[in-house]
């Protein structure tokens, strides 16, 4: 397969067409942002940590059922995926009080969600990705009514998932927050991905934090957290 023109540079990946009609080929950065892009630094190792935890998590989600874009890793830094629509909705689901959770409801971090809660994030970088309600998708045509309900259940089952994968390693999955698109047929895929830089990972014994918390709260080293992360998950690193 050859690689072709650059379509899309986001903060973290390049998105490239390919010689496959619907197949696109994916770059992982070394690039790391957060609060919005106010703070950004690279860092060496970093993309091809994600690209391999990520390629390893929509493995490990499609053998539990659940479809995504993942097509195959390609090297270290590189993966092809099937070429989707992205809903602008960013679909975050919480276990434990963290982040913006904390700070929004005035709860203590690390207080453990009697239930999962499921949110919804306006993809959209100049609004600062505000939080929405289902309203506001239907007043801003983002998803149907249907559509939203199925992004939620998806969303739950990515959770349930994953919070196996994790715990059978020894780390607790705090939340995660995902996206999806719509493939030629209009049915929802998950897409994007799922990594220490998209979801917060805890050590189980520890609480040490394992993910771009390590980062955005100046923590200590950010690809040892990542390393981590990888190796637990019987990922090799080079
Ligand atoms: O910041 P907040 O607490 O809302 O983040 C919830 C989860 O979603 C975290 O795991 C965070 O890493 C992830 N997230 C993300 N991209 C964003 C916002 C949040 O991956 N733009």
């Amino acid at each position: 397969m050859e690689k072709g023109q650059l379509l899309y540079e986001g903060k973290a990946k390049r998105l490239y067409a390919t010689d496959e009609q619907g197949i696109l080929w994916v770059e992982y950065k070394d690039s790391a942002t957060a609060f919005n892009g106010e703070k950004k630094a690279e860092i060496a190792g970093k993309g091809m940590l994600n690209n391999k935890i990520t390629s390893l998590l929509f493995e490990k989600l499609q053998t539990a059922g659940i479809a995504s874009h993942f097509v195959k890793q390609l090297s270290d830094h590189e993966q092809l995926v099937r070429q989707v629509s992205i809903i602008p909705i960013e679909v975050v689901a919480r276990n434990v009080v963290a982040g913006s959770m904390a700070k929004r409801l005035g709860l203590e971090e690390g207080t453990v969600l009697k239930q999962p809660v499921v949110e919804f994030y306006y993809k959209d970088d100049a609004l600062g990705d505000p939080l929405i309600t289902e309203d506001h998708i239907q007043l801003l045509g983002l998803a149907t009514p249907q559509e939203v309900l199925e992004l939620r259940e998806k969303a739950l089952k990515v959770n349930e998932v994953l919070i196996q994968f994790f715990k059978e390693v020894g780390v607790q999955l705090i939340d995660f927050k995902i996206e999806f698109g719509r493939d030629d047929n209009g049915a929802i895929l998950l897409a994007d991905e799922i990594s220490p830089d998209t979801c917060r990972l805890w050590d189980m014994e520890t609480k040490q934090k394992l993910d771009k918390d390590v980062f955005r709260r100046d923590l200590g080293n950010l690809t040892d957290a990542y390393e981590l992360i990888l190796s637990k998950l019987g990922g090799q690193h080079s």
